[in-house]
């Protein structure tokens, strides 16, 4: 078990660079089985959800090779073979095999995948959209036995935008035979990055970043490369923290357009900052103001930057207003952050923060992922030490935050128990 420590209150300057992004990885990684030759993907993160992946990858067989941020996949031959629920069950990523592994082989025994605990998280948009292609599922305790004699293509229409929902649908339809259209699909850009990566191993498919997906199917997909889009979640969480400690800091590496909703937020709430081409130099802000934030999906305010916002609200002066509309369980870090000093009250899906509030360092808990990065923000903020414990959440999802944290001043640190 790891646990970090922060000595809070200490301006940061320098720069942060971003790392590719978590949530397009987790799915570019799995296309590799749709392949019927070697591909590459590059500005793969370190960050424990891709060990997770690669576990499963090797569990089936497949030979991978590893060049610093490079992960070179051959999954010509694999062994279709039952993944054990104690790998799928680690991360929510892990059914994105399922859908390759079903598109390639029209065949698949797993299990309900993992993720983090902030809601019901069900599968069911995902395993219409293989009932819609022509596959039979039998469920039996948390297992699914998946078969189609051929799939299909059809006309998919999603309950909700769902990005998982939406990228099995694309597993599972681009080697379909006929044309499948996914409406009401996720815009998310992760979702154009494996779109591109698809395509460029002979895919056909069209529409993404818009909610009608068309994917015309294919029979053979040949090798090709990727390069990971970099992470806007991790980006907008450096933001976040450089509105709060920065002296000129400087985030790079990312593409600002995919976090324009939290920068038109930030705007509003007096933060100090100015966009570059691919960087963004922030400064904090000691005249923070109140703001309301409603969570949607893609162009609108993502859900996994609520939690980091959060930390930065407490410092408004004023009270602000956080609705969240996709997770039913995601404030587990507002117990936390009242126990370091804010003033925040919970009425169902919205969250009221009066501020500004002085935080005091303590020990508390990252929850998950997000609440995680939350809590590393209060920390950095917080008037003495916060301990943070259970922070493998943390690394799940954030590339080296401890050194980049480090590099740009703050004083933090990482401690076994
Ligand atoms: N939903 C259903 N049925 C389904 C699918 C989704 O009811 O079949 C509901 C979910 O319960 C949720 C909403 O629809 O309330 C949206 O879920 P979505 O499927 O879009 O989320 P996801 O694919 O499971 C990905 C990211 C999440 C991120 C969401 C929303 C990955 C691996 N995970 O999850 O990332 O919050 O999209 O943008 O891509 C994180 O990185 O911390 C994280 C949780």
């Amino acid at each position: 078990m790891k646990r970090i420590k922060i000595e809070g209150g200490k301006n940061l300057t320098g720069t942060v660079k971003i790392s590719g992004a978590k949530n397009s990885v987790v799915a570019l990684i799995p296309a590799a089985i749709l392949c019927d030759e070697k591909v590459e993907i590059h500005n793969i993160p370190n960050i424990s959800d891709i060990d997770a992946l690669d576990e499963i990858l090797r569990f089936i067989g497949a030979k991978i090779e590893k060049n610093n941020d490079t992960l070179i996949i051959d999954a010509s031959d694999i062994n279709n073979i039952e993944i054990p629920e104690n790998i799928s069950k680690k991360l929510r990523a892990s059914y994105y095999f399922m859908s390759a592994l079903l598109g390639k082989y029209k065949k698949v025994d797993m299990y309900f995948p993992g993720g983090c605990n902030i809601g019901k998280r069900p599968i069911d948009q995902t395993l219409k959209a293989f009932r819609a292609l022509g596959a039979t599922i039998i469920e039996d305790n948390n297992k699914y036995s998946i078969r189609a004699e051929k799939l299909v293509g059809a006309e998919i229409n999603l309950d909700m935008p769902s990005v998982g929902a939406t990228v099995n649908a694309i597993y599972a339809s681009v080697r379909a035979e006929g044309t499948t259209v996914i409406n009401n699909a996720a815009r998310e850009p992760e979702i154009n990055n494996i779109v591109e990566f698809l395509n460029k191993m002979g895919a056909k498919i069209e529409g993404a970043g818009t909610g009608t997906i068309k994917i015309e199917g294919v029979n053979y997909l040949k090798s090709a490369s990727i390069v990971s889009i970099p992470d806007r979640i991790e980006a907008g969480t450096y933001v976040i923290i450089g509105a709060l400690l920065a002296e000129n800091l400087r985030i790079e590496n990312i593409i600002p357009e995919h976090i324009q909703t939290l920068l038109d937020k930030l705007e509003e709430a007096n933060v100090d900052f100015k966009v570059y081409n691919n960087y963004i130099i922030v400064n904090k802000s000691n005249n923070l103001k109140p703001i309301t934030v409603e969570t949607k999906g893609y162009p609108g305010f993502a859900t996994d930057l609520q939690q980091p916002l959060t930390a930065l609200l407490t410092q408004c002066d004023g009270v602000s207003y956080l609705t969240e509309t996709i997770y039913e369980n995601r404030f587990k870090n507002v117990e936390y952050l009242n126990k370091m000093g804010s003033n925040i009250t919970i009425n169902d899906r919205t969250i009221k923060i009066e501020g500004k509030t002085l935080l005091h360092g303590c020990e508390v808990t990252a929850t998950d992922l997000r609440a995680g990065a939350c809590m590393v923000i209060a920390g950095l903020i917080a008037e003495g030490t916060t301990t943070i414990n259970e922070i493998n959440h943390v690394l799940r999802g954030y590339e080296n935050i401890i050194q980049k944290l480090t590099l740009v001043g703050a004083k933090i640190e990482e401690e076994e128990i």
